[in-house]
């Protein structure tokens, strides 16, 4: 067999998976389900890492995304992972580099071993960075004896991705590795239709009409504003850990622009406060928005695409980009990703059947986005409090820092699903709960921001949606908390201008 078809076992789904399941406590009855509901939601103090708001989802939940992905999914991601890392080393000519990087390959078996026989969830080993201690204590505080089908899924979940990146962080010369890194590439080259339809509509500067009124210019800026928001949100529906099986077909679907689409698909928006959302974000005039990323690729490209409308219409005259500092859940923006579009709408040949108009187009819109970068319009940040286990409710205690520089922000939008876990402790809370209910303290806290979430739903914990319409889906629709065919863009209005306040 060539080592270009070869593949890791997980590389392919697992017909069955055989978990070690024994430290499970015993399945509740539906009676003592109900007993039991009236304890939530846990009071404030109770609430931890371990104890969400609402019954956590954990992988042994069989009925839950979090068991197929515990299971099956991140199984395969690990194993394609592994297929990555030979693919480099069979380019490799020198042996001590090659030396290095079979252990890492070593440690990712381990990895293997320890996921899909269920291991108790170990310290992380001391790497240098500055994100162990704030891993370790919480392991030592509250998942002392769990193991990953046990834990809450979310912290399971992003631990295994911290352990991928010790596999490399322990070696000499992989330290920055990014197993992903393929992939992500490949996604934005194979989108040309939707990054095309986009760079010929902005390319040109955004003009304020001097020959219209200032009522008729608002109203048209919010048209654009709620386009605009539509395609960002549903940029994030292609994120690389759900494509495994898609065709090229199914995500040019995914990523049509056009407005007749975007008409279409507002009702799938379920919990919809886009129209609050523009009105408030009509009112800011040269201030500061700030993007809590998600997914490389073609979504890093819409949030560009809008945040630059967001600077040339006056909106804002700063906007913050948050990205990972670590290869995260497959797809997530690193620092090394957000270099790489820039310069590729600048300097690439990502699209082999282009015309010269769209390639100018694109470069046209690489070279203001790289000025912008230039002149601190545009900052791309990567605090670690984002690659760690902690969900936003501890934001504001565990990474104070982080909080303050939030709360100078007009606004703070949060893209994507993962993000969308985080923000509501991805537990089960009942489907109608208020989003400034379900985000907590992101939303209670004097000096917290404004905050939106533009998600397309891809994972169980659901809020903000009126009461009736998620029961009727799973009447009709089984599986669509996992479509990503539905959405939310809900907005939490926070206690901006309020000073914060820290306990020592
Ligand atoms: O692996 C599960 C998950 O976190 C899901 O919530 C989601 O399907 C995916 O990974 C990440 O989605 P996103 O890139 O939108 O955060
Ligand atoms: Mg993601």
């Amino acid at each position: 067999m060539s080592n270009e078809t070869k593949t890791h076992p997980s590389a392919k789904a697992p017909q069955k998976t055989v978990l070690n399941l024994g430290n499970l406590p015993p399945k509740l009855k539906p009676s003592d389900m109900k007993q039991s509901a009236s304890q939530y939601p846990r009071t404030p103090s109770r609430v931890n890492p371990n104890q969400p708001p609402w019954p956590a989802y954990r992988g042994y939940h069989e009925y839950s995304f979090a068991h197929a992905t515990m299971g099956v999914r991140l199984p395969t991601i690990l194993g394609k992972a592994i297929d990555d890392v030979w693919k480099t080393l069979n380019q490799e000519y020198d042996e001590e580099r090659i030396v290095d990087l079979v252990n890492c390959i070593h440690r990712l078996e381990d990895l293997m071993g320890d996921l899909q026989g269920n291991s108790k969830l170990r310290p992380i080993i001391d790497d240098g960075a500055g994100d162990v201690a704030l891993w370790n204590k919480e392991i030592a505080k509250f998942f002392r004896g769990k193991d990953f089908m046990n834990a809450p899924w979310l912290f399971a979940e992003a631990y295994k991705y911290r352990r991928l990146r010790e596999c490399f962080s322990l070696s000499k010369y992989w330290v920055d590795y990014d197993v992903f890194f393929r992939q992500k590439c490949d996604t934005f080259s194979r989108s040309n239709q939707a990054v095309f339809e986009l760079s010929q509509r902005f390319a040109e500067p955004h003009k304020h009409e001097g020959n219209i009124s200032a009522e008729a210019q608002l109203e048209k800026n919010k048209l654009l504003f709620l386009e605009l928001t539509q395609v960002c949100l549903w940029g994030n529906s292609t994120d690389l850990s759900l494509l495994i099986d898609m065709t090229e077909e199914d995500i040019k679907k995914l990523q049509s622009t056009g407005g007749d689409h975007l008409a279409a698909t507002e009702k799938n928006i379920l919990g919809n406060d886009l129209h609050k959302l523009a009105d408030y974000v009509m009112t800011i005039k040269n201030g500061r928005i700030d993007f809590v990323l998600d997914n490389a690729g073609f979504e890093l490209y819409c949030d560009l695409v809008y945040a630059d409308w967001l600077i040339q219409s006056g909106t804002c005259s700063q906007v913050i980009f948050h990205g990972k500092k670590i290869p995260w859940f497959v797809s997530d923006v690193t620092k090394k990703d957000w270099d790489w579009i820039l310069n590729s709408c600048v300097y690439g040949q990502l699209f082999q059947d282009a015309s010269d108009a769209e390639v100018e187009s694109l470069r046209t819109l690489g070279h203001r986005w790289k000025q912008y970068e230039k002149e601190g319009k545009w900052k791309y940040e990567a605090h670690p409090f984002w690659c760690t286990g902690y969900t936003f409710w501890d934001l504001h205690s565990e990474a104070p820092d982080l909080f303050q520089h939030l709360s100078e922000s007009d606004l703070v939008i949060f893209k994507g699903d993962l993000n969308h876990r985080k923000l509501t402790y991805d537990c089960h809370a009942p489907l109608d709960t208020p989003f400034n209910q379900a985000i907590g303290p992101l939303a209670s806290e004097a000096g917290a921001p404004p905050v939106a979430s533009l998600r397309t739903i891809k994972s169980d914990v659901v809020v903000g949606i009126p009461s009736g319409v998620g029961e009727k889906l799973d009447d009709e629709e089984p599986g669509w908390k996992i479509s990503g065919k539905y959405a939310v863009v809900l907005l939490s209005q926070g206690r901006k201008g309020e000073t914060p306040v820290y306990n020592n």
